[in-house]
């Protein structure tokens, strides 16, 4: 038999199933016996008819047979996966369609029912999705799926044929079931093929039609069995009927009929024979190429090609930004930030597309808007480097110019702040919409044509890590996330949140509140694959949808508040590596033409080492022997500099020297802008910088350099330095920074722990000296800035506190002199204590406050709550972070990530 031509994964949308052959047509000669001719006997299905074979029990075979060649020819000629079987087979559990067995798993064939319950099951399954397909998809404008798609309306719903071999006992629901799918089905794309056993007639019996007149109607589908009363018979609308005809026997007009022939409502009176049934093995190779094809179609998803626009950067924000991500049913799917759905959450198992989608979301965004347009924070709190590709680096110099910022394994705080960032410029917006009336981003747009007034969009990949254990830097978080999703419409700010797991909308319903939870601020939902349960609470609780889902990439779109109406099945498009490569090209160029100044974006790694000589403020000191006035600094550096001192500080004041006074940088805050942050080094008591705690690295790092970029931020000739190694395994550090200084070009004595005393009493007298000559109004040039940098301090206790025989003085007390009047005379002090009660010790009780700034790395927040006046300190106890805190600053503690240790060379 011919097979016709395979046409699996071809033209999709253009497949229009048409008629299958099933046997021939006896054309009878004149004598009953004799010669006769045939015609090829084809019967609609898909799209058209359902099909009820009945047979008595001898001819059940052959009324399986049909079925099996029926079912070969369709797989056959349909595009792969289009057609999927659920065949219910409660006599041979399968064995009767044993041959399809390999399409079994691959989406085609569901596992063979055998119960009747599980039928029912189906039954109910298959009629809900015929009504939503009616409903839906239909809508009262067509009168089919076909009807619809010879509109030229896209079709994604598959063909479902149910094959029930065997006749179920349906009661009630199970019953209105099947008749209603049989009914409507055929319009919707699902087909019922139905076995149907019948008693073999007992002459003069029910059966008996003898008085019957004329000739059945061929649309007639009641043989004489009377359907209301028998028990087992289901009505079966919408049929071909095919009737074995020993069914018929008792009927005049069939008496002729030969064993093995049939009636069907097609051919009225006409004897139809049946085709042979394909060989198993046909059978079994057709299945197994189905399966196959059907599993790459699968595996196939959509690219992104075709969804990325021809020009870049030529679609306008101020309504919304909108971005087609998906395919669904009528092609692209488009997902939007506008005044309806102003916020976005992604939800999904674990390896459901989640990160996907985001990336296509962002280089989609970034492809259609030019960076003026839109804006983008972009966080990740996940292992994965998603988002490393918007960064720009050493291996990859390409970055997003839309990005503001981008955190990779952010750290909550980091998060956090990027969120503080965003509500300050709402608040920016808010002050600039008031003084010229405008009541939402457009009309701010329309007014004020100062600035493009971007849309903002906040992507935060499983923002439930920024959320939990439910702290403080939690509850800021979503106090944060609930201002953001509340106001964020009127001023153009959108939040995309993706998870895998509900506890970060627990943590958004935790905001429930007065007004409700901000839960219901996020309109626009995507759920990809995930449990039934999680589907309830990332959509509704009535909306299990994405609990059915079976693949990488499907997804249901709902732009309702997860309203089940709302929803629909959308197939991700994959972000094909080549096509990206070629997208940050384009990007690329573009920006390097048309916004050459286009900044990188702020990026955090939250792994990864500060390093003292890639830090742009550091950079922008730029080894300048010159003084570094801020008046004559380089503009860069005028603004990283400005920037560090958060605007908390007046700005750096002219020192004695003539000199700014110089910034000691200690590491990277975990926040936003600037990029490095410290403690300035002013002509005024309590100017020294402590470091404090147990870890060698951060401490050491630190030490060096805060004392490294004072030295570059102070001509030859200003500064002197001495550097103190109080216990030997410093010694190494404390080399690296004087030869780094000493390039510089400044003095430098390193000296290990049997200097310490003569340093410090050095400097001690040079403060005391330093005082009486300004005391005695000495109008020469002043003196250079003297900074004392000692590594491990607490380590030189015994010659600290020894006296010396002839001044009577202790080491102690040269330091406390330092600490508290060296400042006002330029002598400043950079010194490690391995543990705060140390450190207190040294200074004494009356003198404690002598350093008004520390940097503390390994130390227990509760152990600086005094230090911090009296404030929490949380963070900074791990490895690579450390706390930053300067009592002048008129500033919260803050989390920084500290520089790393200075290499040789
Ligand atoms: N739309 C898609 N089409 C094809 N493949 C996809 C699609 N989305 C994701 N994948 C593939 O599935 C894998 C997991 O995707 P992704 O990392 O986006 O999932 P996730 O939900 O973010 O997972 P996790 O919870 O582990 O972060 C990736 O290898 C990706 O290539
Ligand atoms: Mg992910």
């Amino acid at each position: 038999m011919g097979l016709g031509k395979r046409t699996a994964g071809a033209g999709r949308a253009r497949y229009r199933p048409g008629l299958w052959r099933v046997g021939q047509v006896i054309i009878p000669g004149g004598e009953p016996d004799g010669p006769h001719d045939a015609v090829p006997l084809a019967v609609p299905l898909l799209d058209a008819r359902n099909l009820r074979i009945e047979v008595t029990r001898g001819q059940r075979a052959a009324a399986v047979d049909l079925v099996r060649g029926l079912l070969t020819r369709i797989l056959a000629a349909s595009p792969a996966g289009r057609v999927r079987l659920v065949v219910y087979d409660p006599h041979e559990l399968g064995a009767g369609l044993a041959g399809f067995a390999p399409l079994r798993g691959s989406g085609v064939a569901e596992a063979t029912i055998t119960s009747r319950t599980r039928l029912e099951e189906r039954l109910a399954e298959l009629s809900t999705e015929v009504g939503r397909i009616t409903v839906e998809r239909l809508a009262g404008h067509f009168d089919s799926l076909r009807d619809r798609e010879d509109a030229g309306r896209g079709r994604a719903e598959p063909w479902t044929v149910l094959v029930l071999l065997g006749e179920p006992r349906l009661y009630d629901e199970g019953a209105r079931a099947l008749s209603a799918v049989a009914a409507q089905g055929p319009a919707c794309g699902v087909n019922v093929i139905s076995i149907v056993q019948r008693p073999l007639p007992e002459p003069g019996g029910a059966g008996d039609l003898d008085d019957e007149e004329g000739p059945p109607d061929p649309d007639e589908t009641d043989l004489g069995f009377d359907e209301e009363t028998d028990p087992v018979a289901t009505p079966l609308p919408n049929s071909v009927v095919f009737t074995a005809v020993e069914l018929l026997a008792q009927r005049p007009q069939w008496r002729d009929a030969r064993s093995g022939q049939w009636r069907t409502s097609l051919t009225g009176l006409l004897a139809v024979e049946l085709d042979e049934a394909p060989p198993t093995e046909l059978v079994t190779n057709v299945s197994r190429q189905v399966a196959d094809a059907a599993r790459r179609e699968a595996s196939r998803p959509p690219g992104i090609a075709a969804l990325l626009p021809p020009v870049l950067w030529e679609s306008d924000s101020a309504g919304g930004v909108t971005v087609p991500v998906a395919t669904g049913v009528d092609g692209p799917v488009r997902l939007t930030f506008d005044d309806d759905t102003v916020h976005a959450l992604v939800g999904g198992q674990a390896g459901a597309g989640k990160s996907t989608l985001l990336l296509d979301m962002v280089y989609g965004i970034a492809a259609r808007y030019a960076p003026d347009q839109v804006r983008f924070h972009l966080l990740d709190f996940k292992e994965g480097l998603e988002f490393a590709q918007f960064a720009g680096g050493p291996s990859d110099p390409f970055y997003l110019p839309h990005a503001d910022t981008v955190g990779i394994e952010s750290d909550r705080e980091f998060g956090v702040a990027v969120l503080r960032a965003v509500r300050a410029e709402m608040r920016r917006r808010s002050v600039a919409m008031r003084a010229i009336g405008a009541r939402d981003l457009r009309g701010l747009r329309t007014a004020d044509r100062s600035s493009a007034w971007p849309r903002i969009i906040v992507v935060v990949d499983e923002f439930q890590v920024m959320l939990t254990p439910m702290d403080e830097i939690a509850r800021e978080g979503v106090a944060l996330l609930e201002v953001l999703a509340r106001q964020g419409r009127a001023y153009g700010v959108h939040l995309l949140l993706a998870s895998q797991t509900l506890s970060g909308i627990d943590a958004l319903d935790s905001t429930a509140g007065k007004r409700g939870s901000i839960f219901g601020q996020f309109a626009l939902r995507v759920a990809l694959r995930t449990s039934i349960s999680e589907s309830r609470v990332l959509l509704s609780t009535a909306n299990e949808a994405a609990g059915a889902l079976a693949g990488v990439g499907e997804a249901i779109v709902n732009r309702r508040n997860g309203h089940p109406a709302g929803n629909e099945h959308v197939r991700v498009v994959y972000p094909d590596p080549a096509v990206l490569a070629g997208l940050r090209d384009r990007l690329a160029t573009l920006t390097a033409r048309s916004l050459p100044t286009a900044p990188p974006p702020r990026v955090f790694v939250g792994h990864a080492p500060a390093i003292l000589d890639d830090n742009p403020v550091y950079r922008a000191l730029d080894g300048r022997p010159a003084p570094l006035a801020v008046e004559s600094a380089p503009a860069a550096a005028r603004e990283q500099l400005a920037a560090a001192d958060g605007g908390d500080e007046p700005p750096a004041t002219m020192g004695p020297a003539g000199l700014a006074d110089p910034y000691a940088l200690v590491g990277v805050p975990v926040d936003l802008a600037p990029a490095a942050v410290g403690v300035r080094l002013a002509a005024s008591p309590g100017r020294h910088l402590a470091v404090l705690g147990p870890l060698r690295r951060e401490a050491v790092g630190m030490v060096q350099a805060a004392a490294a970029s004072v030295a570059e931020q102070v001509a030859p000739g200003g500064l002197v330095v001495e550097i103190v190694a109080a216990e030997p395994m410093a010694v190494g550090a404390a080399e690296i920074l004087a030869s780094r200084i000493r390039r510089v070009g400044h003095p430098v004595r390193v000296v290990d722990v049997t200097g310490l005393r003569a340093v410090l009493a050095a400097a001690a007298d040079d403060t005391r000296a330093r005082e009486e000559a300004a005391l005695a109004g000495d109008v020469g040039p002043p003196p250079p800035m003297r900074l004392v940098v000692i590594f491990a301090i607490d380590a030189g206790r015994a010659a600290l506190e020894a006296r010396d025989p002839t001044s009577r003085r202790a080491g102690l007390d040269d330091l406390r002199t330092i600490t508290r009047r060296g400042p006002a005379q330029r002598v400043h002090l950079i010194g490690w204590w391995r543990g705060v009660s140390r450190m207190s010790e040294d200074l004494g009780p009356v003198n404690r406050d002598d350093i008004a700034a520390w940097a503390a790395a390994g130390v227990p927040g509760s152990e600086l709550f005094a230090l911090a006046g009296h404030r929490p300190v949380a963070g900074g106890t791990t490895a690579n972070r450390a706390v930053l805190f300067d009592r002048h600053a008129q500033s919260e503690p803050r989390t920084v990530v500290p520089f790393a240790p200075l290499v040789r060379g």
